[in-house]
């Protein structure tokens, strides 16, 4: 029987981190977020984060160190943290557990929308969130047939995205190397679904991804990241004066990991 999804063992990892990052950088820029992979509310630190923490002081996170002091935020906690007040957001998890617990948390809030069930297209299209986080745990595959797929469910969530003009999207994908391979490249189906997302998307998004040149010290078959951000939300955040891909840079740097822009 395919295992459920367990965020609770992987959140605060260094993949979680990079992706986080982003998020804080662009913090200013999003009002309207809709999380379609959505998660708890909050987990544990680990000492992966620890670690980081240590790394990349003097790096200008201190915002971001002190949202996540009291435990590990997920990204939409993080989202509401640091918009508390003008934030409306849309968070589907198809495991309810999670929407349950999510509703919880989030009581107080008129402005929180949550859904027990995977996103769809219309869905996109009815709400119009200004940004579209996709997190999935990974893709559809014989061991786990509840993950998305990315021809049948990313893509034509990322289309609606871009046929809504103002909205934007960023997706992170997890990076991971064949079990019976010890070489530090991606899988086989891995390296499919990246090769087919980067067809489909390379008009609309801007990619970048994150290599974990230490992998087999912490986080076995995990070995890297890519993220993809909307072009247009890339200029707009240019134009602010946000320097994704300067910022990136030094925070890599400073923690021994590779960054590059891929398209
Ligand atoms: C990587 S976690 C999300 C972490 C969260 N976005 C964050 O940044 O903290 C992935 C979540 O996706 C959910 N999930 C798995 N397959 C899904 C699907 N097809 N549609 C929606 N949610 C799904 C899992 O239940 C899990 O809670």
């Amino acid at each position: 029987m395919a295992k459920k999804y367990n965020h609770k063992n992987k959140a605060s990892n260094r993949g979680d981190i990079v992706k986080h990052i982003f998020l804080y950088l662009l913090r200013g820029c999003i009002y309207k977020y809709a999380d379609v992979h959505s998660g708890y509310y909050s987990y544990s630190l680990s000492n992966e984060f620890n670690r980081f923490k240590k790394m990349a002081s003097g790096l200008d996170l201190d915002g971001y160190f002190k949202a996540q002091s009291n435990g590990y935020l997920s990204s939409h906690a993080l989202m509401k943290h640091f918009n508390p007040c003008s934030l409306v957001m849309y968070l589907f998890d198809i495991c309810s557990e999670v929407t349950d617990s999510l509703r919880q948390e989030y009581a107080a809030w008129d402005e929180i929308h949550i859904f027990n069930y995977a996103a769809t297209k219309l869905e996109i299209a009815k709400y119009r969130p200004e940004f579209v986080l996709l997190d999935p745990p990974g893709f559809k595959s014989k061991s786990n047939p509840k993950y998305p797929c990315v021809t049948d469910d990313i893509l034509p969530l990322l289309e609606s995205v871009f046929e809504l003009q103002h909205s934007s999207a960023m997706m992170w994908i997890p990076l991971t190397k064949s079990l019976s391979e010890k070489r530090m490249i991606p899988s086989e189906a891995c390296q499919n679904n990246v090769s087919l997302l980067g067809d489909a998307l390379c008009d609309e998004m801007v990619a970048f991804s994150v290599d974990f040149k230490d992998w087999n010290q912490a986080i076995g078959t995990f070995i890297g990241c890519n993220i993809y951000l909307s072009s247009n939300m890339y200029k707009y955040a240019n134009k602010e004066g946000i320097d994704l891909f300067g910022k990136m840079s030094e925070i890599c740097m400073a923690v021994g990991w590779d960054f590059k822009r891929l398209f």
